[in-house]
């Protein structure tokens, strides 16, 4: 519109009004012709400098070259940690250097909690024996806890191994919205429920508090520091967000903490979350990296072409 100014000067317009009132429109008409005119005008003389601009049109801001972003994940983490030095890493980076298990449960804490309440989806699956076999693990990543009943089960398996594993934890411990509705057993207090303390309270249950520890961050935030720190897995499981969105994050920045040799893992690929994303974003990944996927009763494997 800033074209319409100079599409009619201050004199031709006075003109133009003098013609129509002449031809016997009254003078608030005149005028009201004349503000058509110069919208229309400008109107034109936008389309006459950008011929391709088609109104109806709806543009996007999405080309082939901004595309490739959805593939950038961070490429470059540190140089490995030795996997006995990794929970003293997550204690000192994460717990000023203690251990998060002591003196807990704190006596304002215990009346919440039940002594042991654990529960989870998929959580003994087969999957997790024949993986652990497989690779016989020195370190676990987990993405998605909960109450902590998939990684209690491979501490187990680890234990009847005799392998000295560390699993590492990553869980925000919010759940999801309406969580307290669904386990009236998780108390929520001002809007925090406890789940991250029923989760501890489980892993001291079972004596495992040694082998895992935690990261009570988004995943987001606790993938790219264990990058920066060095921190890398032989196993690494997935099972927190089930959107597309959040798999494919996940999947990205997991499989770069990946050991050579190691097998990254999920659950919800064969069950009523299929369709909410994860096994889009399971196959989409395996599509552009090159591997297969295998299915292991719920869970996604992926193995080498
Ligand atoms: C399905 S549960 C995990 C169950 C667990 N693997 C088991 O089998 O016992 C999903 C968990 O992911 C966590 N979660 C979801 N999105 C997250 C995010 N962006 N960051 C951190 N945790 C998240 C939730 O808090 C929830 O505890």
């Amino acid at each position: 519109m800033i074209t319409t100014s100079s599409a009619i000067t201050t004199a031709g317009r006075n003109r133009i009004t003098t013609t129509f009132y002449h031809h016997g429109f009254t003078k608030p008409a005149a005028y009201f012709l004349i503000i058509l005119l110069s919208y229309y005008l400008g109107y034109l003389s936008a389309l006459s400098k950008n011929p391709s601009y088609n109104p109806h049109h709806h543009y996007t801001t999405t080309n082939i070259t901004t595309d490739i972003d959805h593939y950038n994940f961070q490429t470059h983490c540190a140089d490995p940690v030795p996997p006995e030095l990794i929970r003293q890493t997550i204690l000192n980076r994460i717990f000023n250097g203690s251990s998060p298990y002591q003196d807990f449960p704190q006596a304002h804490i215990k009346p919440l909690l039940r002594h042991k309440w654990i529960k989870g989806w998929g959580s003994t699956g087969l999957v997790f024996k024949n993986l652990i076999n497989k690779v016989q693990p020195k370190t676990i990543i987990e993405i998605g806890t909960f109450l902590g009943a998939s990684a209690i089960h491979m501490a187990e398996l680890t234990h009847q191994l005799g392998l000295q594993t560390q699993i590492l934890c990553i869980d925000d411990f919010r759940g999801w919205p309406g969580l307290p509705n669904r386990f009236q057993d998780i108390k929520m207090i001002n809007g925090d429920t406890m789940l991250l303390y029923q989760f501890m309270q489980n892993v001291v249950s079972v004596n495992a508090s040694e082998s895992v520890v935690f990261l009570p961050f988004s995943t987001g935030w606790a993938l790219e520091k264990l990058c920066e720190w060095g921190v890398f897995g032989d196993l690494i499981e997935i099972d927190a967000g089930h959107d597309f969105h959040s798999a494919w994050s996940d999947i990205n920045r997991a499989y770069k903490l990946l050991r050579p040799g190691g097998i990254l893992f999920g659950h919800d690929y064969f069950t009523v979350a299929d369709n909410r994303g994860v096994r889009r974003a399971v196959n989409m990944f395996a599509r552009v990296n090159g591997f297969r996927v295998k299915a292991d009763g719920q869970h996604w494997v992926l193995n080498s072409i």
